[in-house]
């Protein structure tokens, strides 16, 4: 059914215009100027309203640890919901290799976990924690199968790799055209950190931050992308939370690496006193690598407008603070790491960039949209408003305004890190291949989120 949608501001690849946006058959078949002339079943009035492509979460952990008692509180089915209310309609979670397993039954859990259940559509990156001959040639399998992006971890004993392996892992990759992304924090100076605090009697949250400090990430970034630069392979590092790591990828940047960066609201709007709060309250904020000071913060931001951060994530992993955080009240090294945010991650973005005048909307839709698309190998068919795009589309109310609360969101945790956050504008109509997703900000259909094969990567900063 054609639907025309009118009047509002179209923000495209190189700035906003007003005018219309006409969709056929599930996809984009016009916009731009007055297109009043194509008939259409629907029309929706969009004066006043921005228009955006579908936002694009590349980190998600859904139904992660699934059996054990840290169970993550959002499976593929409330996470993408969630995600779909605030107006992103394309998440990429980690499908994880089991050590001693293959690639190809980790993605089978993964498909069988989010199939016929997700609210937006998904895609998988592939995390791999045990490196042989054999994985190796599995990195073609997965190319077929729509995968072409991978995760290492240099740090959390159960999943980390060794240099050999990642460098191994970025050469295979680039011959894939697959992009390498890395959790990058020295494992074995966090374990040495853990067991410090440990050894002096320090086991409350407030000795989190204090175990991994912000060396612990320059170095590991500084690291990874040696490795990079000596396998010849792009470098995508993930939730950069320091200026220490920031400083890094600008050196490499400057040595002509092409290297790319991601952080999350978290890293820009909370900070390390969040682990000084009073009984246990400070466990809602562990996640590694941790919230960071005010100056860390003041960098990325700085970062994002000067256009050195690629892409704006979540890193959601929701866990229940009177559920599994508990396990942690004697221990603080074990809380289950991580916090809830796909929901809010637009919303957060707009009110605290654009609105607060940090961020132009071209940029905010780079960062939500764009460049998660071309990096993960999904434009144009995502990630941009173009004739020929799937009508993923947000129509956003600028006008909006609200207070994020644990009481009214969709994300199925008990509480919110962004607590009380004043927010303007919000995803008032969301179109999932031109299907009305999400009405006067309400989800009205859940079932409409496909899987995304995906090519591969686009490198931007590629020369
Ligand atoms: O604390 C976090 N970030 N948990 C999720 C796993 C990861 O490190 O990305
Ligand atoms: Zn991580
Ligand atoms: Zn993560």
């Amino acid at each position: 059914m054609p639907t025309l949608i009118q009047g509002g501001r179209l923000v495209l690849s190189d700035g906003p215009v007003v005018g219309d946006l006409y969709i056929d058959q599930g996809k984009i078949a016009a916009l731009g100027g007055d297109l009043s002339h194509l008939e259409a079943d629907r029309v929706i009035d969009a004066r006043g309203k921005l228009i955006f492509p579908g936002f694009i979460d590349a980190h998600t952990h859904f139904e992660m640890n699934a059996g054990l008692p840290n169970e993550t509180a959002d499976n593929f089915a409330t996470g993408t919901r969630a995600a779909l209310a605030g107006g992103t309609t394309v998440i990429v979670d980690f499908a994880t290799q089991d050590r001693g397993d293959t690639l190809a039954r980790a993605l089978d859990t993964w498909h069988s976990r989010a199939d016929g259940r997700c609210a937006c559509h998904y895609a998988f990156h592939m995390a791999i924690t045990e490196w042989n001959e054999s994985v190796r040639r599995e990195m073609a399998d997965m190319t077929a199968a729509g995968v072409t992006s991978y995760k290492v971890y240099l740090a959390y004993d159960a999943l980390r790799l060794g240099d050999r392996a990642v460098y191994e892992i970025l050469e295979e990759a680039k011959a894939q055209g697959a992009l390498v992304s890395a959790h990058c924090e020295n494992g074995d100076l966090v374990s040495a950190g853990v067991a410090r605090q440990k050894a002096l009697g320090h086991l409350t949250p407030a000795a989190h931050p204090v175990s991994r400090p912000a060396g612990v990430e320059g170095e590991a970034v500084e690291r990874f992308l040696t490795l990079g630069e000596e396998a010849g392979a792009p470098v995508y590092v993930v939730h950069l939370s320091t200026a220490r790591g920031l400083e890094a990828a600008r050196r490499a940047r400057q040595r002509g690496q092409e290297v790319y960066l991601e952080t999350c609201p978290q890293y820009l709007l909370l900070n390390e006193d969040k682990y000084q709060l009073p009984g246990f309250e400070s466990a809602k904020y562990v996640c590694s690598p941790p919230l960071r000071s005010q100056g860390d913060s003041a960098a990325l931001w700085q970062a994002l407008a000067a256009g050195e951060i690629d892409v704006m994530s979540t890193d959601h992993c929701s866990f229940d603070f009177d559920g599994p955080k508990q396990l942690g009240r004697e221990d603080f090294s074990a809380i289950p790491n991580g916090m809830p945010g796909v929901e809010t991650r637009p919303v957060l973005l707009y009110t605290y960039g654009v609105a607060a005048g940090r961020l132009t909307l071209t940029q905010f839709v780079h960062l939500l949209a764009e460049e998660p698309a071309k990096l993960f190998g999904m434009y144009p068919r995502k990630g941009v408003l173009a004739v020929g795009s799937d009508a993923d589309i947000v129509i956003w109310d600028p006008a909006w305004t609200g207070t994020i609360s644990a009481a009214t969101q969709l994300q199925n945790v008990d509480y919110s890190p962004f607590e009380g956050f004043p927010v303007a504008g919000r995803a008032d109509t969301v179109l999932l291949l031109g299907e009305t997703a999400v009405e006067g900000g309400r989800v009205v259909d859940s079932g409409l989120g496909r899987y995304v094969s995906r090519g591969p990567s686009l490198g931007t900063r590629r020369l």
